[in-house]
């Protein structure tokens, strides 16, 4: 079938993103899906920083390529051998499909399953194959197995989760990426206990997700920084003890106000000194907890005597640390009972022609979570 699709054919382009327009509004041939996949119409896709990431090159992909990677929609049609799902069910997308069978799969880690690394990286589904190709029969790629800027997507079945249709899909979309990834944060990588204090360090979409989880796990004191004046103001509204901007100043008037650092302190800006200020305002013993992703040939250097003499540690965090088929019913259902308010996230709707207006305002920093609506004009 022939889709609308927002195609990325060069990375590194110069902003405006207005001017440079990185990605094209293209018809794109789908093809229908292959055994154990399925085609979901897509109803909502989230511009998460990531694709950012992608169009300013900090990480090297395939193209030309279609990128999106957070999203929900419908299921229309299921190739052979799909069991568990049905035309109509509301799904969200997984930007990590789990092959059940790998070494970290095995191990209850489905959020690193190499298997689907490996595809990421050549742009293909997980089996190997490719759904999508130009008008001209040449090749597009795969992103994450999703590409979900773009009216319909074929998907391996086990990069979707089934929900319950009365979740806004709209909302739904919020889960698959930046609420997994922060929430998932608090909840997995972290372990927070009620009473705990802890510290989220840039405050995007990803980061607001990790402060309404420690909102939601019961953190005692909640100290967010940022470099944005208006994003440390919703974080005070939305349940913040503590907002520090991240200048000069702001190591010594952390450690100042706490006593000497954070317990646990979760980084979600994806820039060197935002991990660096992270480290520096970790209370002795405690944890760093790293989600950014910052360019992949950027470095990282610290004192292993001060990590070790003063037992800190710094982990990392993907995907929330998260087993999607676990975790994500629970987080719905707090979403449900109004203890997880992630529609708060969402900074308004954009169309596919909109799409270069969207990361130009994510790149200024001015909008949390903007919703692609594929369908709208
Ligand atoms: N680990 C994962 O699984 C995963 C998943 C999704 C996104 N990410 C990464 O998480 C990061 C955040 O994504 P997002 O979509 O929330 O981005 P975003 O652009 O919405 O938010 C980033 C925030 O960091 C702030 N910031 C920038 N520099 C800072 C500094 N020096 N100190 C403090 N704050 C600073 C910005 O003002 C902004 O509020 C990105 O690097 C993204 O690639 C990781
Ligand atoms: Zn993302
Ligand atoms: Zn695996």
């Amino acid at each position: 079938m022939r889709i609308k699709a927002a195609v990325l054919y060069e990375q590194g382009l110069p902003r405006p993103y207005t001017e440079s327009r990185p990605l094209r509004l293209e018809e794109v041939e789908l093809d229908p899906p292959g055994p154990g996949e399925v085609l979901i119409e897509i109803a909502a896709a989230g511009l998460c920083h990531s694709d950012l990431s992608t169009i300013e090159n900090l990480r090297p992909r395939p193209l030309p390529i279609i990128i999106g990677h957070e999203g929900a929609g419908i299921v229309r049609e299921c190739g052979p051998g799909v069991r568990g799902l049905a035309p109509g069910d509301h799904v969200v997308a997984l930007f990590v499909t789990s092959c059940g069978e790998c070494r970290d799969c095995v191990r209850g880690k489905p959020n690193i399953c190499s298997s689907s690394f490996a595809a990421r990286a050549k742009g293909t589904l997980p089996s190997g194959a490719r759904r999508l190709k130009r008008l001209d029969g040449a090749a597009v790629n795969h992103n994450s197995g999703l590409s979900l800027f773009a009216e319909y997507a074929v998907v391996t079945a086990e990069s979707v989760v089934k929900i319950g249709q009365d979740i806004p899909l709209e909302d739904a979309a919020l889960f698959g990426c930046a609420v997994m990834t922060g929430a998932g944060a608090v909840f997995n990588t972290a372990r927070l206990r009620p009473g705990e204090d802890v510290a989220v360090v840039g405050l995007g979409g990803v980061g607001m997700s990790a402060l309404l989880g420690a909102v939601a796990g019961g953190a005692s004191r909640i100290i967010a920084v940022d470099r944005s004046a208006e994003k440390l103001a919703l974080a005070r509204q939305w349940g913040a003890t503590d907002t520090f901007l991240a200048d000069e100043g702001c190591v010594e008037a952390v450690r100042e106000a706490t006593g000497g650092g954070v317990d646990t302190v979760i980084e979600t800006a994806g820039v060197l000194p935002a991990l660096e200020l992270s480290v520096a305002i970790t209370a002795r013993g405690g944890q760093t907890i790293t989600a950014g992703l910052p360019h992949v040939q950027a470095r990282f250097a610290f004192s292993p005597f001060a990590l070790v003499s003063e037992e800190r540690s710094i982990r990392a965090s993907y995907m929330g640390s998260c087993v999607p088929r676990r975790d994500l019913p629970m987080m719905l259902d707090l979403y449900r009972r109004g203890k997880l308010p992630v529609d708060r996230l969402r900074s308004g709707f954009v169309s596919l022609e909109e799409m270069n207006l969207g990361f130009e305002r994510l790149a200024e920093g001015s909008v949390l979570r903007q919703i692609l609506r594929p369908h709208s004009g």
